[in-house]
C-alpha cells in the first residue's frame, strides 16, 4: 500500500493512494492559502511536490465612508477601506453637481485607502464615490455627499430660540437652509431659500479691435452676478452719438454667450 499526505501550517490531509480518494478543503477559507506539499512514502523510498493554492476572495468592507457636515478649514478624512484576496484596491472618483460626470481623485489618496482632504474649501464639496476592487466577485461601492459650511456661519441658540448668522454674507451661502426642532421624540422641520444677490462685474471686458474688410470678428463680453445678467449691445453711427441696440441679423450674431459675432466685418456698415 501506498500512503501520501498532503502537509500545509493549516491542514493534514491524509490520502490512500489506492482507495483513489481526492482530499477536498470544504468549505474552502482565505486562511486555507499556502504552499502544500505532498510526501510519497513507498517502500522506504520518499518523494514530495509541493504546490501553492491561492484562494480568491471577494472584496468585503471593513470601513465605509459616511457622509459628512464639515466647516471651512477643517482637515477631512474619508475612510474606505475593504479586505480580500488579493488585497483590494480602492479608487475615488468626485462629481460637482448630478448632471456632471464622476472625475478621478488621486493626489489625496492615501496608501490605506483614505481620502484626506486638507483645508476643505468650498470647491471640495460635492459627492465623492469610493470603489474597492480586486477583480474578483463585484466591487464595493459607496457614494457620499461632502457638504462645507463657510466660517462665516454661526449658530446662536437659546433656550426657546435659535439664531444662524451669517456674516460676511457671500455669494456661496447661498442655498436651502433648515431648521430642524426636536421636542419630546417629536420632530419637525422648515426649509427656507437664501438668494444672495450679487451685482454685475466684468468677467470678459470687450477690446478695440481692429480687423480687416471681410474678416470675421468676435468680440467678448461677459459678466458674472445673481441673478444673471443680461447682455445688450449697442452702436453708434458716424459722427451721430446716438446709440442704438443691436440685435442679430445677416451680418451679426450675438452670441448665447454675450459676444458679438460678425461673420465677415465691411466698413460700409
Ligand atoms: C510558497 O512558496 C513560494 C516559493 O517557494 C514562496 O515564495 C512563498 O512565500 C510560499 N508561501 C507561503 C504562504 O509560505
Ligand atoms: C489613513 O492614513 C491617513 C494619513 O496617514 C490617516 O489620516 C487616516 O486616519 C488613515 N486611515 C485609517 C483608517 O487608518
Ligand atoms: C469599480 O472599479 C472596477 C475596477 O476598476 C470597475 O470595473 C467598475 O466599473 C467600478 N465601478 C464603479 C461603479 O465605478
Ligand atoms: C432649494 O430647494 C428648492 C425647492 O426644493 C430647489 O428647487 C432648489 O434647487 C434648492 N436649491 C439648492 C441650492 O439646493
Ligand atoms: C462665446 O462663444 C464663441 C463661440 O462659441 C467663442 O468663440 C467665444 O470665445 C465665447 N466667448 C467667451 C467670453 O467665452
Amino acid at each position: 500500500m501506498i500512503t501520501g499526505s498532503w502537509i500545509s501550517q493549516v491542514i493534514v490531509v491524509i490520502w490512500l493512494m489506492n482507495i483513489g480518494k481526492i482530499s477536498v478543503i470544504d468549505p474552502l477559507t482565505e486562511e486555507d492559502s499556502g504552499n502544500y506539499t505532498c510526501i510519497i512514502t513507498s517502500r522506504g523510498m520518499t518523494s514530495s511536490y509541493t504546490t501553492t493554492l491561492d484562494v480568491l476572495v471577494p472584496p468585503v468592507w471593513k470601513l465605509m465612508p459616511i457622509d459628512l457636515d464639515t466647516v471651512s478649514g477643517d482637515n477631512v478624512v474619508l475612510n474606505c477601506q475593504g479586505s480580500g484576496q488579493p488585497p483590494p484596491i480602492v479608487k475615488w472618483h468626485k462629481t460637482t453637481s448630478q448632471n456632471s460626470d464622476f472625475i478621478p481623485v488621486t493626489t489625496q489618496v492615501q496608501l490605506n485607502g483614505s481620502l484626506v482632504l486638507n483645508e476643505i474649501s468650498k470647491e471640495d464639496e460635492g459627492m465623492y464615490r469610493c470603489n474597492i476592487s480586486n477583480g474578483i466577485g463585484t466591487p464595493l461601492v459607496k457614494s457620499v455627499i461632502i457638504r462645507v459650511i463657510g466660517t462665516n456661519v454661526d449658530i446662536r441658540s437659546f433656550s426657546d430660540l435659535s439664531n444662524l448668522v451669517i456674516d460676511p454674507l457671500t455669494e456661496e451661502d447661498t442655498g436651502n437652509y433648515t431648521c430642524v426642532v426636536n421636542a419630546r421624540g417629536m420632530t419637525t422641520s422648515y426649509t427656507t431659500t437664501l438668494t444672495v444677490l450679487v451685482p454685475p462685474s466684468w468677467s470678459n471686458v470687450p477690446h478695440d479691435t481692429d480687423a480687416l474688410n471681410g474678416d470675421p470678428v468676435i468680440l467678448n463680453c461677459k459678466g458674472s452676478g445673481t441673478p444673471k445678467p443680461s447682455i445688450t449691445w449697442s452702436r453708434t453711427h458716424g459722427e451721430n452719438m446716438d446709440f442704438t441696440i443691436l440685435s442679430s441679423s445677416n451680418d451679426l450674431n450675438i452670441l448665447s454667450n454675450g459676444s458679438l459675432h460678425f461673420n465677415s466685418i465691411s466698413k460700409k456698415r
